[in-house]
């Protein structure tokens, strides 16, 4: 499933009205990066680009001009067709593709961005430019008001320079039902490789192996991973930025998995943790409990009209009392959130925007208030206990266990929508479906 290009062209004329008259927005996509020597990334556009243009290619600028009756026009600059080039690269739209399958209003070669550019420029009051992304493109933009200032005596550049991620965050932020569908298989597949990577685990499988479980799934589906995988056993899921990936998974330990794929620029962000060889020990069953009901009770928190932060307090709340009851924190339970003593095993937020990009675009606050869930809006819940394996402060038997469970939900006016439901977690069903898949 792809979005259509008059979903594309909403958004613009969304974008232009805001602007407001006689502004001109300049969006460029992401640079191709290499990886080593002249071996490249593949490339992946810009999501705020993408999010306006539906145009994936390399090598591309946006233009949006709006004027003073309600009408607005779209530049895009793209690379020309070159049929040599496209023996060796692939295809390229071109500059009358642009035009008939990208609906711009003009289209330009984008070796000619810089000579067009100024003529759009002039008598602007103001130009919505995303400042700070890229340094070269930065200064480059700084010189076109330059000349253009310089050059047209009786006309002058934009005298007002506003931040244009301001309004296309605010967009990316509030999903509409056609972006929650992608984001929805996104999920599916997501859930899928965590249920495979639950079937396939043995112990003395190597990290890296389980891993590839998880890439099979994104593949044979036409996806790639939303950001770099976390699979680790034992403690090293105590490590929460683990990507090495490259240990053996161990009888009687935990693996926990952070994964999962893109699906048409649409991010899913899936954590599972889960035993070995299939059973959790006492202890594991005990901080798994403590973290499963935080989660429940922070996914429900999830609601419009609450506070942004609110599935964190409540998740925050319930694991302080976990680990006062299991004995791991002593004291008063409001003391020890007060004083943050929690954070010794719980050091991370509970969630974060999701959408385009795994920790998406939005401001979090308004003023000096967090802000209110609104129907659309996407947030991950992932609360998660941490007991460092060389932590002296607790008994041994809790040492070296790390588990964090992570789901992906959707505000709406039913409650909280959980889009990666598909995915097993509570004991029993994983258990359950582990002992299946042995049997
Ligand atoms: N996988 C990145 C995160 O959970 O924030
Ligand atoms: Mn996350
Ligand atoms: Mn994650």
């Amino acid at each position: 499933m792809k979005l259509p290009q008059a979903d594309f062209r909403h958004r613009r004329d969304r974008l232009a009205e805001k602007m407001g008259p006689n502004s001109i927005a300049i969006i460029a996509t992401r640079e191709e990066m290499y990886r080593n020597r002249d071996a490249d990334y593949k490339f992946r556009a810009d999501s705020s680009f993408f999010y306006l243009t539906g145009f994936a290619e390399p090598e591309a600028v946006a233009v949006i001009e709006t004027f003073e009756d309600d009408d607005y026009s779209y530049s895009l600059f793209c690379r020309e067709r070159n049929r040599e080039m496209e023996i060796w690269n692939g295809y390229r739209a071109g500059i009358d593709g642009a035009i008939e399958d990208y609906d711009a209003d003009e289209a330009y070669a984008i070796d000619l961005l810089d000579e067009e550019i100024i003529e759009k420029l002039l008598n602007k009051e103001r130009l919505y430019y995303r400042i700070g992304h890229n340094a070269a493109f930065d200064a480059r933009v700084s010189q076109w008001i330059k000349q253009a200032d310089a050059e047209h005596r009786h006309e002058s550049a934009p005298a007002h320079l506003a931040q244009l991620d301001r309004i296309v965050d605010e967009m990316r932020l509030v999903k509409s039902p056609q972006e929650l569908e992608l984001m929805q298989i996104a999920a599916n597949i997501s859930a899928e490789a965590h249920t495979c990577a639950m079937q396939m685990v043995r112990p003395g499988m190597m990290e890296y192996a389980l891993e590839a479980e998880l890439n099979y799934i994104f593949g044979q589906n036409g996806c790639v991973p939303s950001y770099n995988s976390i699979v680790g056993g034992g403690a090293n899921a105590c490590i929460l930025h683990y990507v090495e990936n490259n240990q053996p998974l161990k009888d009687g330990d935990l693996v926990l998995i952070d994964a999962a794929c893109e699906y048409e620029f649409y991010a899913s962000d899936i954590t599972r943790t889960f035993p070995v060889n299939g059973k959790f020990s006492a202890e594991q069953k005990a901080l798994y409990e403590v973290v499963l009901a935080s989660q429940y009770a922070a996914i429900d928190a999830v609601r419009i009209g609450n506070s942004y932060r609110e599935p964190h307090e409540v998740a925050v709340k319930i694991l302080t009392e976990g680990l006062v009851n299991l004995g791991l924190l002593k004291g008063d339970v409001n003391e020890l959130i007060k004083t943050e003593a929690y954070r010794q095993f719980y050091m991370h937020g509970t969630g974060h925007w999701l959408g385009m990009d795994v920790h998406d675009v939005g401001s979090y606050k308004k003023g000096e208030d967090w802000r209110q869930y609104e129907e659309g809006m996407v947030v991950t819940v992932e609360p998660g206990l941490y007991i460092a394996p060389d932590d002296e402060t607790v008994d041994e038997k809790w040492r070296g266990i790390g588990i964090r469970i992570e789901d992906d939900v959707v505000a709406t006016s039913k409650g909280p929508r959980v889009l990666t439901a598909n995915v097993v977690k509570d004991i029993a069903d994983i258990e359950h479906l582990m002992a299946q898949a042995k049997a």
